[in-house]
């Protein structure tokens, strides 16, 4: 196996793409790759990496998918354009929240093109009313109680298989 150089680089308010993007890292070491996992705020430059996988938290409303598009299409649109790259969405599929799977990739997939991501998936998260804003506890999904979804298998299973995906 080729050892590859890999980001793994999200958005967060709450804290839950973190911990995915943090699980998927520690899976690519393991199988001996060289990884870094960061903010997208942080990040400064695509040249030390063979492949992105981008984490990417889904909000109702206009901010919704947080720096994506700017991370995407104006700071690294011509980088990303030359190199694989990878998505995975987090959210919760509540019914109330009119949001399922296809919805939600198909949005995010929108929201980079003309990249086109080798895998798109979404994971569940969590949500803990005690770090809402004001704001966001005054928006729709102030019904819901402390979650957490987040399905620890699925996110293994998905980084096990990013190397062979991701070998482009
Ligand atoms: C104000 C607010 C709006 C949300 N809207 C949606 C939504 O439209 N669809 C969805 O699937 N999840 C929605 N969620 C759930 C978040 O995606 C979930 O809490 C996720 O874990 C957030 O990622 P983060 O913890 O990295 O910020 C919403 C959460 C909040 C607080």
């Amino acid at each position: 196996m080729t050892e590859k150089r890999f980001l793994v680089t999200y958005a967060s308010q709450l804290g839950s793409t973190p911990e995915i993007a943090s699980e998927i890292g520690n899976g690519l070491r393991k199988a001996g790759h060289a990884v870094d996992v960061a903010d997208m705020k942080g990040v400064i430059s695509l040249e030390a990496y063979d492949a992105v996988i981008i984490g990417v938290p889904i909000y109702a409303g206009p901010r919704g998918l947080g720096d994506i598009g700017n991370f995407a299409k104006k700071r690294f649109s011509g980088e990303l354009a030359r190199m694989p790259v990878a998505i995975f969405a987090v959210g919760l599929l509540y019914e109330g929240m009119k949001s399922d799977a296809a919805y939600v990739t198909a949005n995010v997939e929108k929201a980079i093109a003309p990249i086109v991501p080798v895998s798109t998936v979404l994971f569940a998260g969590t949500i803990d009313p005690g770090k809402l804003s004001f704001w966001q506890r005054f928006a729709n999904i102030s019904t819901i109680p402390s979650a957490d979804f987040q399905d620890w298998d699925a996110i293994r299973a998905w980084a096990r298989g990013l190397p062979g995906l991701l070998n482009g």
